[in-house]
Parts: structure tokens; C-alpha cells; sequence
């Protein structure tokens, strides 16, 4: 199976790749980086441009590009039959709200703006919605996060992978269910 990974550079992502690399059904794995001389700011503008639009251009340019690598090559039907397909597994957060409407008390143009990302595609989608990400150390500041609803990095990376390679009915995983 071959993979592809945005944001391994960071705290999940890193864990995600190292799971990657040592799973014996994953054959081939690209992974998509930025050469950094600029880092995007924190505003707001730079965060809507990053977790929506490069997201939702991603999955579009990914699932053209798997489609037309298959037409014409008779893998289609082969693919088909073996229940080969593009699936795409995306980070999102704890508390995403994809009502527009909904007015919202705390955190509401975060969770309005992950909302719109999860959004519908004709290919086979999943939505993470992890609670706090605690390293695999257990730092006295994972002790303080644990408080609130949360799941350790290398348990949600395992759900991720998972996801990725045999894919499963429902589509959104919170994250009782990750850590399940
Ligand atoms: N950590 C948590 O507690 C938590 C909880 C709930 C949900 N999540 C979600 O899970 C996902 C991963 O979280 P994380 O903690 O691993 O984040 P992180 O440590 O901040 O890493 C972010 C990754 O995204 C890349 N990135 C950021 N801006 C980019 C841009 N403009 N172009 C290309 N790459 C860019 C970074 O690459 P560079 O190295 O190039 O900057 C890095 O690899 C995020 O969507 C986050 O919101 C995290």
C-alpha cells in the first residue's frame, strides 16, 4: 500500500511516519514538506488558507490523480475487485462543529473552521477529532492535559495508520473512540 503524509514534521505526524515505516503493509511512502525559510504566521487569515484550503485542494489533486493513473490501464476493475480505493485521513480536532449557524461559546471560529474542513468528498474520507495529543513520555505538562479528554500520540498514530490501510464503517473518530 503506498502512503501519502503531510505535517510529519510535527508531533503527530512524526509518530504517524514512524508507525509508517514499520508496518508491513505499507510499501511506499511520500511524504509532502515545506522547505522552510517562512513559517506561516498564526493569523487568522494564514489559518483558514492552511487548514482549509490546502486541505480541501490536497484531497481534490490527490483523488484526480489516482483516478486518471487507473484510466486506461484495466487496473481499475482489478483494483475495484480487490477493494483498492484512495482514502484519506485527516487530523482534525476535538469539537469541530460543522453547523455554520450553530452559535458557539467557547473556541468558536476554531471549531467552525475545522467543521468546514471535514468536508463531504466523493472519495473514502476520515475525520480525527483527537482531544489533547500527550507525547509518549508523559510530561508533568501530558499529567495537566490529561484532564481534559485526550489520547497519547503513538495510540492515535496506531488509529491513523489503521484507518489508512484497512479503512472501517464509520468515518469520524472521536476521541473516546480513538483511544477505544
Ligand atoms: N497536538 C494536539 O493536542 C492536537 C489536538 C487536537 C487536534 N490536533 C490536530 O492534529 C494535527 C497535527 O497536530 P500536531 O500537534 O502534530 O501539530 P504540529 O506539531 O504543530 O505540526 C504541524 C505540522 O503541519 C505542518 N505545517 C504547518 N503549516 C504548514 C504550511 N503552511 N505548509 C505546510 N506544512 C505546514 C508543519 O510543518 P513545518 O515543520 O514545516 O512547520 C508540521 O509538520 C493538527 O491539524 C492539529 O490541529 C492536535
Amino acid at each position: 500500500m503506498k502512503i501519502i503524509l503531510a505535517g510529519t514534521t510535527g508531533l503527530v505526524g512524526q509518530e504517524v511516519l514512524t508507525q509508517c515505516l514499520a508496518h508491513p503493509s505499507i510499501t511506499s511512502i511520500l511524504v509532502l514538506s515545506r522547505v522552510p525559510p517562512s513559517r506561516a504566521s498564526a493569523d487568522e487569515e494564514a489559518s483558514r488558507r492552511v487548514t482549509l484550503e490546502y486541505t480541501i485542494q490536497a484531497t481534490v489533486a490527490f483523488n484526480e490523480a489516482f483516478t486518471a493513473s487507473l484510466v486506461g490501464t484495466g487496473r481499475e476493475e482489478a483494483l475495484s475487485a480487490a477493494g483498492s480505493k484512495f482514502r484519506f485521513v485527516y487530523f482534525s480536532g476535538g469539537m469541530a462543529e460543522r453547523d455554520q449557524t450553530k452559535s458557539l461559546w467557547v473556541m468558536a471560529g476554531y471549531r467552525r473552521l475545522r467543521g468546514q474542513a471535514e468536508h463531504p468528498a466523493t472519495f473514502e474520507s476520515y475525520i480525527m477529532r483527537p482531544g489533547m495529543v500527550l507525547s509518549r513520555q508523559g510530561t508533568l505538562a501530558d499529567r495537566v492535559r490529561s484532564l481534559a479528554p485526550s489520547v497519547r500520540v503513538d495510540v492515535l498514530a496506531r488509529a491513523a495508520v489503521d484507518l489508512a490501510v484497512r479503512g472501517h464503517s464509520e468515518k469520524i473518530s472521536e476521541n473516546a473512540r480513538i483511544t477505544e
